[in-house]
């Protein structure tokens, strides 16, 4: 005879967007443990089937925490600023932008322009190769 409570998994109530953006955030956390456990499981084997179909899933974990990151940012504002900010600092940082440059970012463009002169000149395909 099963033993399963019939309210197994039932919830109390539904969650605000700020407790669904925590939930999240452990839904991701395990979609990137997940990553890197495919990602041991290749490096451990020279079963080169094994090793197809962990890449192949280990692709789809990234997938999942790529949409558990849009999500998160939806759900919570002050996340979704930071992210835009920090897609500013990110591209400041890799072009060799000044600490003032990268701390004025997201402080208004008058500013960072300010804290960097001719920054954008500098800024080629080339040179970020190089
Ligand atoms: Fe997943």
């Amino acid at each position: 005879m099963p033993q399963t409570n019939p309210f197994h998994s039932m919830v109390p109530r539904k969650l605000t967007d700020s407790e669904l953006a925590r939930a999240i955030r452990l839904d991701m956390e395990a979609e990137l443990d997940a990553i890197n456990l495919y990602a041991a499981h290749i490096d451990a084997t020279d079963n080169e089937d094994a090793k197809a179909i962990l890449r192949h899933v280990m692709d789809e974990e990234r997938e999942h925490a790529a949409l558990f990151w849009e999500l998160i940012a939806r759900l919570d504002p002050a996340q979704a600023e930071h992210i835009k900010v920090m897609s500013e600092k990110f591209r400041l940082i890799v072009s060799g932008a000044s600490h003032e440059a990268v701390e004025a970012a997201g402080e208004g463009g008058e500013r960072a322009a300010a804290a960097e002169p001719g920054l954008d000149k500098r800024l080629t395909v080339g040179s970020l190769r190089r």
